[in-house]
């Protein structure tokens, strides 16, 4: 198994593209079932997660090849002309819950579909009964079968759908189910998320009908049918807020390029708000840091609030901030496991309920620590860089699964971090 060896304290300096987006690529790919045929989608990451909606949608009948593109940003193509399996397997649903992103568009191809319920997660439960309440309100027919969900429908008819509370998993699925039912779909309290605003566009590149996606009441008009189509995917929005906290906490001077600088409002605030010096640009934000954060208290919100998968890093900052502040989430209210690795670097912070409690400290010191899900490792990431002496990370097959290549974009901005097989204990 990798592990990442970090020797701390170096600032970071230089400038770092940032990737296509991993939770736009997931439902971008399930969604190119939807219309038989030969489909682009520009600047997807080569990132595990990638590769495993690739393979489940190689199960269910797709061909798919990575393709160079401009200036080395990589293209994946899919052919969907061949699917016919619909199923997700349990051995893919629970090594990554996306894979549910296929309910939706199998049952709108094909009338049917075998989904593996995904199971627990280690953030708490993680349920998916808002996606089949979806499913059900657009007429197909829902049962449990063996630990799967089986869903059919001869035609799905639109209905009005509200959400009871935001979901941005539910209300893609169902955004891609509705887009071939017949007549119209309204979906309430719908997730604003700009991944379900790419997702949108993608559909209505392929003919579909989507209005108004980015607020929270999306209507879908059903097409009969679909074409395929090429579609550029948009910058991933966590990586950029990832490495801007890493600079922050570490220090240094980097641009971050190939970005969209209005998903990271938010981000970009809070990172003012604690004292960091940045200019925005549309695609770029270049980050100056000198000195320690100053605390800034932080809430986690559905979209444009500040996002959940920021949360584990946002925390890794405020570990070094001058003072105390808090960081509370509301949408994964268990998500804490990087609490206790980053004490074991000398942080001072106290999980109480949804609530981390943090004091800054003066210095992190070096140590062995455990990844446990993605962005927990990011948080161990930044908090390794930023502490002295030399951190292990082991298990870092989480990070691979939504980093691309991280230790080399890293080492490109001067950060002393190398992968290396870490022997079996036995
Ligand atoms: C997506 C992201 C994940 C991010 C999360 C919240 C992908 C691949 N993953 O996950 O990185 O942390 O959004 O921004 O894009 N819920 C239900 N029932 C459901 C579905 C969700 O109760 O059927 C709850 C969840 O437990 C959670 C909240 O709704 O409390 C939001 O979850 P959701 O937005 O669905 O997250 P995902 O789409 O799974």
């Amino acid at each position: 198994m990798d592990k990442f060896v970090i020797e701390g304290g170096k600032p970071l300096k230089g400038t770092l593209p940032v990737s296509g987006a991993k939770n736009a690529s997931l439902p971008l790919m399930a969604a190119a079932i939807l219309a038989p045929g030969i489909h682009t989608i520009e600047n997807v990451p080569r990132l595990r997660d990638v590769r495993t909606m690739a393979h489940l949608l190689r199960i269910i009948g797709a061909r798919i090849d990575f393709e160079d593109g401009p200036s080395s940003v990589p293209s994946l193509v899919i052919d969907t002309s061949d699917c016919s399996f619909c199923e997700a397997p349990y051995e893919l649903v629970k090594t990554m819950r996306a894979s549910i992103y296929v309910l939706g568009p199998l049952l709108a191809r094909f009338g049917k579909v075998r989904v593996s319920l995904p199971g627990g997660c280690a953030w708490g439960p993680r349920p998916v009964d808002l996606h089949i309440m979806g499913m059900e309100k657009l007429g197909a027919q829902i049962e449990f079968e063996d630990g799967y969900i089986v869903a059919s429908a001869e035609k799905l008819r639109g209905d009005t759908i509200s959400f009871p509370i935001r979901s941005v998993g539910a209300t893609g699925n169902v955004m891609m189910a509705a887009c071939l039912a017949e007549g119209t779909t309204i979906l309430q309290n719908a997730a604003c998320e700009p991944e379900i605003v790419a997702l949108a566009q993608f559909i209505n590149a392929m003919g579909g009908h989507v209005k108004q996606a980015g607020s929270d009441q999306i209507v879908i008009e059903g097409v009969d049918q679909l074409h395929p189509a090429k579609f550029q995917n948009i910058p991933d929005r966590i990586e950029a807020g990832t490495f801007l906290s890493a600079v922050a906490t570490t220090g240094g001077d980097v641009t971050l390029t190939n970005l969209r600088s209005d998903h990271l409002s938010v981000v970009l605030d809070g990172l003012e708000r604690a004292g960091f010096s940045l200019e925005i640009q549309d695609t770029s934000v270049k980050i100056q840091s000198e000195g320690r954060a100053y605390p800034v208290d932080m809430k986690t919100a559905p979209y444009p609030g500040f996002p959940t998968d920021m949360q584990a890093q946002w925390i890794a900052l405020m570990s070094l901030a001058d003072g105390s502040c808090t960081m509370t989430d509301t949408i994964y209210t268990n998500r804490f496991t990087h609490v206790a690795e980053l004490q074991r670097l000398g942080a001072d912070i106290r999980v109480e309920g949804n609530t981390a409690l943090i004091r800054g400290v003066e210095q992190l010191k070096g140590a062995p620590v455990m990844s446990t899900d993605i962005r927990a490792s990011a948080s161990l990431i930044i908090a390794g860089l930023a502490a002295e002496g030399r951190t292990d990370l082991s298990r870092v097959y989480h990070i691979d699964r939504g980093y691309e290549r991280i230790e080399e974009k890293l080492r490109l901005i001067g950060a002393d971090i190398r992968r290396e097989d870490e022997p079996l204990q036995v």
